[in-house]
């Protein structure tokens, strides 16, 4: 998707230096970019995941990211370099202990996410503000089994991360205002535009997105038109930077099912019921461009990967 040109990296802004940890658990499509953009706005960052391998690739995706902004020229190698150099990979949470925020990216699920904030608790310092960029739970019961839940706020960032101007903050029912007026301010540090949503399922953007693309594989469920056409008619019909089926290959086809799920368990309305045809994709691993293959494929041409 477009979206505004990334923030440069502040090296020469004195707060800099004195940014404190931010701690991203979960190294995946989205915890990599939120890695590489907090790494940008002069915050040492460890980027954390179950094992090395996976810490290792988020590193990896996080560097691709600043790359393509180099080649974009919206940062210079400079910039790149030194956000670099703040990243480190973890395994475990012991590095929470030193962490101003903590963020997870962990995949949609609300009793993973409940037990990842239940462990991170041990480790994070009292004051530290605890984030998930969940894009559909409800804030409030992920935080529900948190000794302190006035801590827990939602922090949506989009992906590209390093494209996307937007956040979304979600402060739960029991968020502390100092933690939501905190969240909002190291949002915009990062050089976003943040806006508020109440803690309900799918809060706006999501909502809004999954009705969009869900909408459009019942279209194609159906035949009432190619994924090529479905694409070009939104694209072209309502000036959409990409496809649905472009859109849910680059979110993950297992994200949006998830979301979906989420939605109709939250409202019980038809209108969040996912299309079959998504969850047969999720059955065959077909997820997007994370495994190489969603509604398109994204192997090179005789590769495997
Ligand atoms: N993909 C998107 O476009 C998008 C956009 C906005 C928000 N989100 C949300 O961000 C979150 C992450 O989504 P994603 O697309 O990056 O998923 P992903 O599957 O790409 O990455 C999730 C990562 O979390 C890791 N993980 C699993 N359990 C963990 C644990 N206990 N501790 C640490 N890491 C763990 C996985 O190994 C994986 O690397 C989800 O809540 C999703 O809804 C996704």
């Amino acid at each position: 998707m477009s979206g505004e040109p990334d923030r440069p990296s502040n090296e020469s802004d004195p707060r800099a230096s004195v940014r404190r940890r931010v701690f991203v658990a979960g190294a995946g499509i989205m915890g990599s970019g939120i890695a590489a953009q907090c790494a940008l706005a002069g915050y040492p960052v460890t980027l954390e995941d179950v094992n090395e391998e996976l810490a290792r690739r988020g590193l990896a995706n996080a560097t691709r990211a600043l790359d393509h902004a180099v080649e974009r020229k919206k940062i210079g190698p400079g910039d790149r370099a030194a956000a670099i150099e703040r990243i480190e990979v973890g395994i475990g949470l012991r590095r929470a202990e030193s962490a101003q925020i903590l963020i997870e990216a962990a995949p949609e699920s609300l009793e993973l996410k409940r037990q990842l904030f239940r462990a991170i608790e041990e480790f994070a310092p009292a004051t530290a503000i605890l984030a998930s960029n969940t894009s559909s739970l409800p804030i409030t019961s992920i935080g529900q089994e948190l000794k302190d839940p006035g801590r827990l706020v939602g922090l949506h960032f989009f992906n590209p991360v390093l494209q996307m101007p937007l956040v979304e903050l979600i402060p739960g029912h029991v968020t502390r205002s100092d933690v939501v007026e905190a969240a909002r301010a190291f949002a915009v540090s990062l050089g976003k535009t943040v806006v508020t949503s109440r803690d309900t399922p799918g809060f706006v953007t999501t909502r809004a997105l999954a009705v969009l693309v869900n909408e459009a594989a019942w279209m194609l469920y159906e035949g009432t038109a190619t994924k090529e056409d479905i694409d070009t008619a939104y694209k072209l019909g309502f000036h959409h930077p990409m496809g649905p089926f472009e859109l849910v290959d680059l979110v993950g086809i297992d994200t949006t099912v998830a979301i979906l799920d989420v939605l109709w368990d939250g409202f019980r309305d038809s209108r969040y019921r996912a299309c079959p045809l998504l969850r047969t994709m999720v059955a065959a691993k077909k997820l997007g461009r994370k495994t190489g293959e969603g509604f398109y494929s994204y192997r090179p041409p005789g590769g495997t990967a």
